[in-house]
């Protein structure tokens, strides 16, 4: 009996370890543990019948299970690594990324012409120790007008056609506005450059926009004259529009005195680009400055008129119906 038994240990780790060998998932393995070596699996089995042997046999048998339990769990251990690894390695493949396949194509954004300019004119200006300055695009007449040299009955109100609100207020006809805003609030000197948005009840064609935008410029201080717009207003273009030929002509607007248009000589022809002139004492004394002691310069242009000029655009609509065929250009 007890050879039987000794026989019967071998056999079992022989065939544990065959079957452990052959398992191919970890489930299976799992039942094979249970089957060998659990509380009612085989090995178990056996050692119970160990209760009949005699004292000294025991030891012998006992030793012998043991080493028959060790390689068993041997085996299951070895399996269990070998099936692990395997089924890293599978799932390694099945989830692999094939980083040459063509990405998502997400298009790329591009600055509007307009803020294009808005940015470069800014970028100039601040260069020269400028403030940017806001205003309201709903305005007051007093604003837009009158604390401007504009009195209701000034025959160049009809320069500006204008949308009035039932209110009485009305949208800013031009950014001039913000020189009194700006000017009410600081003292001198100053320096500012305001961009936005303003309104005219233009009839809508290639060159005119209800909407469109300006910038504008101010500089008040002690002994400011003709010749620092000139220099200033010089350097500002060329550096937009490259090192071309300026002229200034000659030319009127209530909030200046003496008032000028600025001429760019543009591919052969003159055109004109901006408004300018020196402050008017009466703009300076509607917001309390003295016109004995300060002088200024102010200008204003249209950015819609810069862009078309610079990037040859022949109709003011494709600046705003944001066709990419036509903004993927710039
Ligand atoms: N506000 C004028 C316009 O919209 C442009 C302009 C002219 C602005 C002369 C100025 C200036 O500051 O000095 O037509």
């Amino acid at each position: 009996m007890t050879n039987n038994l000794e026989d019967q240990l071998l056999a079992l780790r022989q065939e544990g370890e065959t079957a452990i060998a052959s398992a191919d998932t970890l489930e299976r393995l799992e039942e094979l543990r249970v089957n060998y070596l659990g509380k009612k699996g085989q090995l178990g089995a056996l050692l119970r019948s160990m209760g009949q042997m005699s004292a000294e046999e025991r030891p012998k048998f006992g030793a012998i299970a043991n080493t028959v339990k060790e390689a068993i769990q041997n085996s299951l251990d070895q399996q269990r690594t070998t099936l692990e690894s395997a089924q890293i390695q599978a799932q390694l493949e099945a989830e692999t990324i094939d980083v040459t396949m063509p990405g998502i194509y997400r298009p790329q954004g591009r600055i509007h012409p307009l803020n294009g300019i808005i940015d470069q004119t800014l970028d100039i200006f601040v260069g020269m120790g400028y403030t940017v300055a806001q205003g309201t695009e709903m305005e007051t007449d007093y604003y837009n007008f009158e604390a401007l040299n504009t009195p209701p009955d000034h025959p160049a109100r009809d320069m500006q056609d204008t949308f009035y609100l039932p209110d009485g207020n009305l949208l800013r006809t031009h950014t001039s506005s913000v020189q009194i805003r700006y000017m009410e609030k600081e003292e001198p000197p100053i320096r500012v450059v305001a961009p936005g948005r303003v309104y005219r009840r233009d009839d809508v064609d290639a060159t005119h926009s209800a909407v469109f935008h300006q910038i504008e410029l101010l500089a008040i201080d002690e002994g400011l004259t003709f010749t620092d717009l000139k220099g200033t207003v010089k350097v500002f273009l060329q550096s937009i529009f490259g090192d071309l030929p300026i002229r200034f002509r000659a030319s009127y607007f209530p909030f200046t005195e003496p008032s000028a248009e600025v001429d760019l000589q543009w591919k052969g022809r003159w055109l004109e680009v901006m408004g300018c002139g020196m402050v008017d004492p009466n703009v300076l004394k509607s917001v309390g400055y003295d016109p004995e002691v300060y002088s200024g310069f102010a200008a204003g242009f249209g950015v819609e008129r810069f862009a078309m000029v610079l990037h040859q655009i022949d109709d003011i609509r494709r600046l705003y119906n944001s066709d990419l065929r036509f903004l993927q250009q710039f």
